[in-house]
């Protein structure tokens, strides 16, 4: 029996940081076993804020090179270049006319980046989350393994799926596959270094709120070094008013892998001084693997290029299929 499919994407804007790893590649990594994954780099969605042409292809290889880095598997999994496949672009037109204009308005992603771009909002921001369900139902995944901050865009992927079904479709042959999303409680929300209640993000204006992926040793010493605390004696999970403590303790145990009890064990008596010495070493430890793979794998003229050749043309033998089948389930005729 084939294997149930995964798909999930992250944009090109920026370097990977640990809230990427661990929010979504590191259950890429984990799961890809027993799953059929689809890998992609969502270069489109790249371009719904400011961007710079001359890195948007850099910056699409380097994620690619971080996924091998991390530990995709080319046996289980398939990584591919969202613009390199035009069913997705075709597929979000589709999606954009039966999909109700409140819909979008009401997304927080939506509101919260329009309101940082005030007036100069494009359309793009507005969409981009009919341009996310394209992506995702055009390969009929099982599960779509994401952290907590998509769940609001996988919802909605639900909800459009469902519309074309019901306007289009019939009950007894649906047209589109209602896909589950696929969030980990662990790791799914890691917060800022300079604020635990903000999630870490490649768009926070300071590089201090966040370790990138390829951080080298002393950076991440300095920005453990200088990351948010508090005053008070002994570390804790979970205590609302410690939300530095509880992103910092998380991030060590996920490092580190160990369970909540034996890191709580370990820590419960811990000063900053002592425990933060203790997190930069577990951390610098853990990315080094992925550092020296990523390097290897950037060095090796032509590899990604062939991995995203490849990666392309398996990914179309399944999209295409699924665009003709929206196709004429909307009544366009075929071209002769
Ligand atoms: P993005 O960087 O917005 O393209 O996100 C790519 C993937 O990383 C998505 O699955 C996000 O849910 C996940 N992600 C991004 N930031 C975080 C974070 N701070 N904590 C956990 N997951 C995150
Ligand atoms: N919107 C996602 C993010 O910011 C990236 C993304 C685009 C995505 N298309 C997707 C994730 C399809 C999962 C499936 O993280």
């Amino acid at each position: 029996m084939a294997k149930p499919r995964v798909l999930s994407g992250i944009q090109p804007t920026g370097e990977l940081h640990l809230g990427n790893y661990l929010g979504a590649i590191r259950n890429w990594v984990e799961i890809q076993q027993q799953y059929d994954s689809f890998l992609f780099m969502a270069d489109l969605h790249a371009i719904t804020v400011p961007h710079d042409p001359t890195k948007l292809a850099a910056n699409t290889y380097q994620v690619a090179a971080m996924y091998l880095a991390c530990g995709i598997d080319l046996n289980h999994a398939t990584i591919f270049v969202q613009s390199h496949i035009p069913a997705h672009s075709e597929l979000a037109w589709l999606f954009s006319c039966i999909t109700p204009l409140n819909w979008l308005q009401d997304m927080v992603q939506f509101k919260e980046k329009a309101v940082k771009q005030g007036e100069n909002v494009g359309t793009g921001l507005l969409t981009y989350p009919v341009l996310q369900a394209a992506d995702i139902l055009l390969y009929e995944p099982d599960k779509v393994p994401v952290g907590e901050d998509q769940k609001q865009h996988l919802e909605l992927t639900r909800d459009i799926a469902a519309r074309l079904n019901y306007l289009f479709g019939k009950p007894e042959s649906p047209v589109l596959k209602l896909p589950e999303p696929m969030i980990r409680a662990e790791g799914a929300r890691v917060m800022s270094l300079a604020d635990g209640t903000k999630k870490m993000s490649k768009s926070d204006p300071s590089d201090l709120s966040r370790i990138n992926l390829l951080d080298p040793p002393d950076q991440i010493q300095y920005k453990i070094k200088r990351c948010k605390t508090d005053s008070i004696r002994g570390l804790t999970f979970d205590d609302p008013e410690r939300p530095e403590c509880n992103n910092l303790l998380s991030l060590y145990m996920l490092l580190s892998n160990q369970t909540k009890a034996a890191v709580t064990a370990e820590c419960q008596d811990m000063g900053w001084g002592q425990f933060k010495p203790l997190l930069t070493d577990t951390m610098i430890a853990a990315l080094k693997p992925i550092q020296d793979r990523y390097h290897e794998i950037m060095a090796e003229p032509g590899y990604l290029e062939s991995v995203l050749r490849q990666g392309r043309e398996k990914a179309e033998a399944i999209a295409n299929p699924t665009l003709a089948k929206v196709k004429a389930a909307l009544g366009y005729s075929v071209p002769v």
